[in-house]
């Protein structure tokens, strides 16, 4: 696994992640992309394209839309078609659209908490009401609270729940029967979903496997916009190609009339790095998941030995959802960046007693953070 332990060095590469602390000892644990060189396929396809030297408008690849359209089908057996998927520059950017795409101002948005900040500014973004539905922990698991949910459902008639799947910040795979349940829910109201699916391949629990809520019946299939992207597996953010995927028509079209002349098209070489991925990535990206199991492995162990820290299983994602509460301290984010390690503050989640860690990253520099974390938190003693 040495590819994975030899990182190349980010600083003065205009990383967000790395830039943060560019003057400063502290290890960058923080914005979700990992510190690997994308797989060697997709390199060469971004060389390839750039020695053609020509850089034109461009329109979305027939070629990726097949590759996609095949990916669901051998994955998640969800026959999708290529008219579906539309192209879009990033999952926020998704997230907005999704929000304006339907219901009218003040009208109501639901949203899981604590998740990924971005669920939360884009309805207040997009002028709606953001309704909060708690996760709760279940046999160590983060999992939507189905009660709270259906109560937010019965009293406010949302228009639209957002999801993420696989969790982030709690790492959850749901299973079949969960989603399940979910999308009974969803059609019992009538609520439509916007399926944040972006981790969806960064499964770290042999035998668990993804499923898009979508593909679980004509009705899921109808009632959702999935998101996805090659991008935190992949580790091509910074190319911004992302696609939904929306089998109801009505629902494509508002969505690409809230686009029309503000979202831009993907980049050219967005596309090129999207479709070298997933038609030839895939070896790549299961070697990539065994080394951060390992790099899930020793956190868990090592952080649950640090009196007054606790991390529950990571099912997904290399993102680690960190309780310190027994710490009782009044900033858990900057009390560990003192200590040299930057990681995400929980309260942009939805709560403050956590911290978010990513470990994406070689092992060495995680194994030097984990360090200073215990340090730091012997240093209370
Ligand atoms: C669940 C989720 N959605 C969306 C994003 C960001 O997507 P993008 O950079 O494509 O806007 C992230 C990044 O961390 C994420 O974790």
């Amino acid at each position: 696994m040495a590819g994975f332990d030899h990182t190349p060095d980010r600083r003065g590469t205009s990383s967000q992640k790395w830039d943060k602390y560019e003057q400063q000892d502290v290890i960058p644990m923080w914005v979700a992309d990992t510190d690997f060189p994308a797989p060697p396929a997709v390199i060469q396809a971004l060389q390839g394209r750039v020695n053609h030297g020509v850089f034109g408008y461009t329109l979305a690849p027939r070629s990726l839309s097949e590759a996609i359209v095949e990916r669901m089908a051998r994955l998640y057996d969800w026959q999708i078609q290529p008219e579906w998927i539309v192209y879009l520059p990033g999952l926020v950017c998704g997230l907005n659209l999704a929000c304006r795409s339907f219901g009218d101002s003040g009208s109501p948005v639901c949203s899981p908490l604590p998740v990924y900040p971005k669920f939360t500014t884009a309805p207040r973004q997009s002028d709606r009401q953001l309704l909060s539905v708690p996760m709760q922990l279940q046999e160590g698991r983060w999992l939507l609270d189905l009660a709270a949910l259906e109560q937010q459902l019965a009293q406010h008639a949302p228009a639209l729940l957002l999801l993420c799947n696989p969790h982030n910040p709690g790492g959850t795979v749901y299973r079949r029967e969960e989603l399940q349940a979910l999308a009974a829910l969803c059609q019992r109201y009538n609520t439509l979903i916007c399926s944040d699916e972006v981790h969806c391949d960064l499964l770290l629990e042999p035998g668990l496997c993804h499923t898009p809520i979508a593909s679980l019946s004509e009705d899921a299939n109808q009632r959702t916009l999935t998101l996805m992207a090659p991008s935190k597996a992949f580790n091509v953010a910074g190319l911004a190609c992302s696609f939904a995927i929306v089998a109801n028509p009505e629902w494509r079209q508002r969505l690409k009339r809230v686009m029309r002349g503000i979202v831009p098209d993907v980049n050219l070489l967005g596309y090129t790095a999207a479709e070298a991925a997933y038609r030839h990535g895939d070896d790549w990206l299961s070697a990539q998941n065994d080394y951060l199991r390992g790099n899930r492995d020793l956190l868990m162990e090592r952080i649950n030995a640090i009196p007054g820290l606790r991390l529950h299983p990571i099912e997904a994602t290399y993102l680690a959802w960190i309780d310190c509460s027994a710490l009782a301290l009044d900033n858990p984010q900057q009390f560990f960046e003192r200590h040299g390690v930057g990681m995400s503050p929980g309260k942009d989640f939805g709560n403050g007693n956590f911290v978010r860690l990513n470990f994406g990253c070689s092992r060495a520099l995680l194994e030097q953070a984990i360090n200073r974390m215990e340090q730091a938190v012997a240093s209370l003693a």
